[in-house]
């Protein structure tokens, strides 16, 4: 049992994924995704804002469970954890990532959640030789979807997957049907037309009623 099962078993098993363009959005939109009851918000570091909204989500929303996606090298994973994220999402998993998040659990520095990114079979055995079995299955949706995790079930029946890229209104509750899938993400649960438009009042209506269908 991770922290990662405790969140899920407290919350719906849906991660938003967000790009924050102005860091004046970023408390609003926590705020409305978690009255509408979407808890797990993985903010980008795609944009400069990035990290300070982590910083300012983590402070300032309570019932947040904040993390930072996009995080590609070692420096990012120290940003994230000192920027206050409880999760750590990257694309893809590298040896330099391995070393630090390794370095960071020997040292009790963090004690958040790592989810490393596989598109293969090879980096799915080689995230779980470093110790991972919950992983991001990254860009699901092009690298095959619900096949794809359907086939990795029979190999790799400990591994668990939060599937992201390409997911849709549509199709989202297909992917959590599956037995191998413990949440799935994206940027379809937050809409950037909303946020653009500072629209909390209709996000926080969306995100119940996609919490109302899971
Ligand atoms: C991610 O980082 O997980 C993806 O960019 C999210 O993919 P989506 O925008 O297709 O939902």
């Amino acid at each position: 049992m991770t922290k990662l099962n405790t969140w899920l078993s407290q919350t719906k098993p849906l991660i938003a994924v967000i790009v924050i363009n102005d860091i004046k959005h970023a408390v609003p939109m926590a705020k409305a995704l978690v009255a509408g009851g979407i808890h797990l918000l993985e903010v980008t570091l795609r944009t400069p804002a990035g990290l300070a909204a982590i910083k300012q989500i983590s402070q300032h929303v309570p019932g947040a469970i904040v993390g930072a996606g996009t995080i590609c090298t070692a420096q990012d994973y120290q940003n994230a954890i000192d920027a206050g994220s409880q999760f750590i999402v990257s694309p893809g998993l590298t040896p330099a990532l391995i070393e630090k998040a390794q370095q960071v659990k020997a040292a009790k520095q963090w004690d958040g959640i790592f989810l490393p990114g596989v598109a293969t079979a090879s980096e799915l055995m080689i995230a779980v030789d470093a110790g991972f079995t919950q992983l991001k299955c990254f860009p699901a949706s092009a690298i095959g979807g619900e096949k794809l995790l359907k086939a990795w079930s029979g190999p790799f029946p400990d591994v668990e997957f939060c599937p992201t890229g390409g997911i849709s209104l549509d199709n989202y509750q297909d992917y959590l049907a599956l037995p191998n899938v413990i949440c799935a993400g994206g940027s379809w649960l937050v809409n950037s037309e909303l946020l653009d438009n500072e629209d909390w009042a209709e996000i926080t209506q969306r995100a119940l009623a996609i919490n109302k269908a899971v």
